[in-house]
């Protein structure tokens, strides 16, 4: 067990397999004091991943562990939780994690793992979210941070920022639009877990001790509870 510290920030590792935008923000907002968290650990399944270059620059620790060093999903997905634990993490963001983690590794993490995913979530879990937005027809398209259960994509939904689909648009201009929503969307979510505004209690999160009923929409100035 980790002591805690009265008053000390709370500990997030994060696991990012790719270019790290949203670690990038994440660490950002944490650089201009408007993250109140210490950042123990980033890890992730590509040691080549340039996100892990980024928590090296900003002088967070990283792990890097080969998922085909090990027998199968539930061996490599317990031995890096484990290691998540044993950085004293108490909650872990998944910023751009391209793999499903185990549900029996998971288990004494759910309620304390979010995951970032690019698409107004229940829609389009899983992968081609921009490409299966504009092949739908949609008019609205966006990105969701949410809990992180067994489900691919399936905990429940804390937060959405919102794009409208305009005609002309293709995967490269949505992602465009949304990445910088979803670079305030992931931070502004870890601010309400770091200040206790957003809890999970029961298999369910909580916002300001209440039932959280709906998503909050991210706006010019920050969450905000859903119309
Ligand atoms: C983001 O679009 C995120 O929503 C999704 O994967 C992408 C990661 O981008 N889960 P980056 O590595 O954070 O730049």
């Amino acid at each position: 067990m980790v002591s805690t510290t009265i008053n000390a920030p709370p500990r997030v590792a994060v696991l990012a397999s790719g270019r790290g935008s949203n670690l990038a923000a994440l660490l950002a907002a944490h650089e201009h004091g408007e993250l109140p968290v210490q950042f123990v650990l980033v890890g992730s399944d590509k040691a080549a991943a340039p996100a892990l270059r980024l928590a090296e620059a900003a002088g967070v620790p990283t792990l890097a562990l080969d998922p085909r060093s090990y027998p199968d999903r539930r061996a490599f997905d317990h031995d890096l939780l484990q290691r998540v634990a044993a950085s004293g993490a108490q909650w872990l963001v998944l910023a751009g994690y391209m793999r499903v983690l185990d549900g029996d590794a998971l288990r004494p993490w759910v309620g304390r793992v979010i995951n970032i995913h690019p698409s107004l979530l229940p829609l389009y879990r899983g992968l081609h979210t921009h490409r299966r937005a504009l092949e739908a027809g949609d008019r609205d398209h966006g990105a969701s941070v949410h809990f992180v259960t067994a489900e691919l994509d399936g905990g429940p939904v804390v937060a959405q920022a919102h794009i409208r689909i305009e005609p002309g648009d293709d995967e490269d201009t949505l992602a465009e639009r949304l990445l910088p929503l979803e670079h305030r969307l992931l931070p502004a979510v870890l601010g309400l877990l770091a200040n206790g505004r957003l809890q999970w209690m029961d298999d369910a999160p909580l916002w300001d001790g209440e039932p959280l009923r709906a998503p909050l929409v991210l706006g010019v100035d920050g969450l905000h509870a859903a119309e």
